[in-house]
């Protein structure tokens, strides 16, 4: 049933094991690092914040930023980009709920379980990377046209899959859809605005969808 979980981990090269051995690892690496430091004398040169540069694809323009090993893709964009990335969502920050959606390599990933380091010659978009306020992307007029946000909180997330999900099946069936978009959650349950917005993109009757949730 869910599907972004094993995305995650084979387009983005990360599952939640990888990651928690990447903080090990991470943690280790620092307990190395101080040990050499110390028992190397003052003449040396210690590597006191582990930071580590890392170039890759933004929105279609090459970063390079410095990040610790244990900075997640999802922290990089809101707290250490100038200017910030906010329109990728921090809910629950542990691979649950969809709302830090981006695409990597055009696949959908959680940013919150992606380390920044191993984004090395990848390329990342993002919420801010579909569209813009003036030329909205077709996903982002029909979420509108079709009202298919109340908090708003899941929906730059939502549209990050829904742009992933119809950019490799432009027809895909109203069940596909619900597959793909699987990792996504909504509290305030607009699933069938949403729904019906993807079915304006593909084409599809958008009161069959009304009919099916029972509204
Ligand atoms: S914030 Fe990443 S999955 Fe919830
Ligand atoms: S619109 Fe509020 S969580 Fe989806």
């Amino acid at each position: 049933m869910t599907q972004r979980p094993p995305e995650t981990s084979s387009s983005a090269g990360v599952s939640r094991r990888r990651f928690l051995q990447g903080s090990g690892t991470a943690l280790a690496a620092g307990v190395t690092t101080s040990e050499a430091s110390s028992s190397a004398g003052p003449a040396a040169a210690p590597r006191l914040s582990g930071e580590v540069e890392v170039t890759f694809q933004l929105n279609g323009e090459a970063r390079t930023a410095l990040v610790e090993p244990r900075t997640t893709l999802l922290s990089l964009l809101r707290h250490h980009l100038s200017p910030p990335l906010t329109g990728t969502k921090e809910v629950c920050d542990r691979g649950n709920c969809g709302a830090c959606t981006v695409q990597i390599d055009g696949a959908p990933a959680y940013s919150c379980l992606t380390l920044a380091v191993d984004l090395a010659g990848r390329s990342v978009r993002t919420i801010e990377g579909v569209g813009s306020p003036e030329s909205l992307h077709p996903v982002q007029r029909a979420f509108c046209e079709q009202d298919a946000a109340m908090c708003g909180f899941c929906t730059p997330g939502f549209v990050v899959a829904t742009v992933a999900a119809l950019e490799q099946e432009p027809q895909a069936s109203l069940e596909r859809v619900k597959e793909r978009l699987s990792g996504n959650l909504c509290r305030c349950g607009t699933y069938p605005h949403i729904f019906a917005a993807v079915q304006e993109v593909t084409g599809q009757r958008t009161d069959e969808v009304f009919r099916e949730e029972g509204r």
